[in-house]
């Protein structure tokens, strides 16, 4: 599946290449996608492409990254020719190209958040990791040793979106608790908050997004309401493991995904592995025969 996928533009935490592992928790049909997380909404593009259901809805807080989304499925040629014309421009500036992504963020900072421009930040700044600062502006740098996307590779990509997800998603920009509650028996919920270790410690905005016990919460939500869901949560690395476990009580069964070799420890001259847990909820587990974890007699009192 992974070489045929499309997909719009690198994302700092996009699920792109373990999509695969993921679809292996699916069921084979189910009514509605619903990614409250959806970033790049790698998992709705997989689902879509090996057609589990024909209803998406896609969520991410961030409100120009859901309209980029948007506008790839409903308008891929306007975001073509729009793209087109911010990437081309950096030429313009001879060696000083670095210089256009700077004029590129200050016209989005002071308003002009068409997707475009959303879409051009993320091609070339850093890990295609979105950055604000105190007062919400983006401040990712830019990657010097790239241009971005090329148009003509956008526009394979971007089509090949539009063709598996038009006419087929709602989009908003909400935060997550009011999408997992409109959430309902039937849909199936991806679920993949900002990762609460590893590449984001240091950025408050992003990690504090999720508090672990309001997130914990709201997935008991989800099972008293009886919606199935997948969570991608917590993980190891080089032994080393990052982010709290979910706890027992969910009754989940946990999985760890094989995400390769992490990038991080190359740097550090080390192969290390990256696992990724994958949370399957309880309704979903009969499906592929699995036990629920044991609970404890103390925690099964409390
Ligand atoms: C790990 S990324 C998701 C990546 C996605 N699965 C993909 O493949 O591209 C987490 C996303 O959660 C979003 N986010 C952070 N806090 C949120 C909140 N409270 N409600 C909804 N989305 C939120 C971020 O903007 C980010 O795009």
């Amino acid at each position: 599946m992974n070489g045929k996928m499309p997909h719009i533009v690198q994302y700092q935490g996009s699920k792109r290449i373990l999509a695969p592992q993921i679809l292996q928790y699916m069921p084979q049909k189910f009514s509605r996608l619903i990614e409250p997380f959806a970033g790049m909404a790698a998992i709705s593009i997989a689902t879509a492409y090996e057609n589990r259901t024909n209803c998406f809805w896609i969520n991410d807080l961030n409100q120009p990254l859901v309209n980029l989304v948007k506008e790839a499925v409903e308008n891929p040629k306007r975001l073509v020719e729009d793209y087109s014309a911010v990437w081309k421009e950096q030429f313009s500036y001879g060696e000083d190209h670095v210089q256009h992504f700077y004029d590129v963020r200050e016209r989005f900072n002071s308003g002009d958040e068409k997707p475009a421009n959303m879409l051009y930040l993320l091609a070339r700044c850093v890990k295609g990791a979105v950055r604000y600062g105190k007062t919400g502006n983006f401040n990712q740098s830019p990657d010097k040793r790239r241009h971005g996307t090329n148009p003509k590779t956008l526009e394979q990509n971007v089509y090949a979106i539009a063709c598996l997800l038009n006419g087929k998603t709602i989009f908003s920009a909400l935060d997550y608790h009011d999408v997992l509650e409109m959430a309902k028996s039937g849909d199936l919920v991806y679920i993949d908050p900002p990762y609460q270790g590893v590449t984001n410690v240091r950025d408050n905005r992003y990690f504090a997004g999720v508090p672990f016990d309001e997130f914990v919460q709201a997935i008991e939500i989800l099972n008293r309401k009886g919606v199935d869901y997948l969570i991608s949560y917590d993980g190891t690395c080089g032994g080393k493991e990052y982010g709290e476990e979910l706890p027992q009580s969910l009754c989940c069964k946990k999985v760890m995904l094989n995400a390769g070799i992490s990038s991080q420890s190359l740097l550090l001259g080390k192969k290390s592995i990256t696992f990724e847990a994958l949370y399957v909820s309880k309704g979903l587990m009969p499906i592929f025969n699995m036990q629920p974890q044991q609970l404890s007699f103390l925690e099964a009192m409390s």
